[in-house]
């Protein structure tokens, strides 16, 4: 039987309050997007009450919000050198730790935040973890006038392409770009798709991520489980 929205939440909030227990004084740390990453900036902010020192970088206008008004400080991306650490949910992780983010559309800030760190641990509830990813679409921001040329180029990877749409007209990223939900079914080989989506004229980013994320707190009926990820084997 599914969890219930209820039970859900204290999953995401445990793997959140797990992952921000990692965070040493005086660290650096990206602060992921959506909602447990939300139970992770609560959890930073009541660590800070108890003498904690941090700064951080947030992925999206909103996470920057949620952290100021926690009390949290920010450093904008240009002004750090690197990150000791970011913290972010995902809609979908495989076992060898290639992941699907971006349903909130934060997908191109929050590659950019967990590339710069030196440590990447993704917070989700178990639902989340699958054997094969491509149940949820590969979200992709895009240059608006690239829409439909991105599109065709979705589709001859083998992919269909749907516009977000937002409250009024297509949604918008922070950075006032569109979004397409990329359909492209269960992915046998999640790092050529990322080149192949990487490479696509007017993509400035997208969801798949198949390097950044270093350990996995996955909150679920009985607590959290931790897990580093796997060694790369023969074949990569
Ligand atoms: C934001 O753009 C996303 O990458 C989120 O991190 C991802 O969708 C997970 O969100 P939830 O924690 O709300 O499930």
């Amino acid at each position: 039987m599914a969890a219930q929205p209820d039970a859900i939440d204290r999953r995401k909030r445990a793997a959140a309050e797990a992952a921000a227990a990692e965070i040493g004084d005086g660290m650096t740390v990206g602060l992921g997007t959506g909602s447990t990453a939300a139970f992770a900036i609560a959890a930073i902010a009541r660590r800070m009450r108890d003498g904690l020192s941090v700064r951080a970088v947030a992925t999206s206008e909103r996470t920057a919000a949620a952290a100021l008004s926690m009390g949290i400080p920010l450093v904008a991306m240009d002004d750090v050198d690197s990150l000791d650490l970011a913290i972010d949910g995902v809609d979908e992780i495989d076992p060898l730790f290639r992941a699907i983010k971006g349903a909130g559309g934060a997908m191109l800030r929050e590659k950019i935040v967990a590339s710069a760190a030196s440590r990447m641990i993704a917070i989700a509830d178990a639902s989340k973890f699958v054997d094969r990813l491509g149940a949820r679409p590969v979200p992709i921001e895009v240059l608006p006038l690239a829409r439909a040329f991105v599109a065709r180029r979705v589709t001859l990877l083998g992919g269909t392409a749907h516009l977000r749409a937002g409250t009024d007209g297509p949604a918008r990223s922070d950075q006032g770009n569109v979004i397409l939900d990329c359909a492209f079914g269960p992915v046998s080989d999640p790092a050529a798709l990322a080149v192949a989506l990487s490479a696509i004229p007017g993509a400035l980013g997208h969801g798949l991520f198949v390097e950044e994320i270093d350990a996995l707190y996955l909150g679920d009926g009985d607590g959290v489980i931790r897990r580093d990820r796997p060694p790369p084997t023969a074949d990569g």
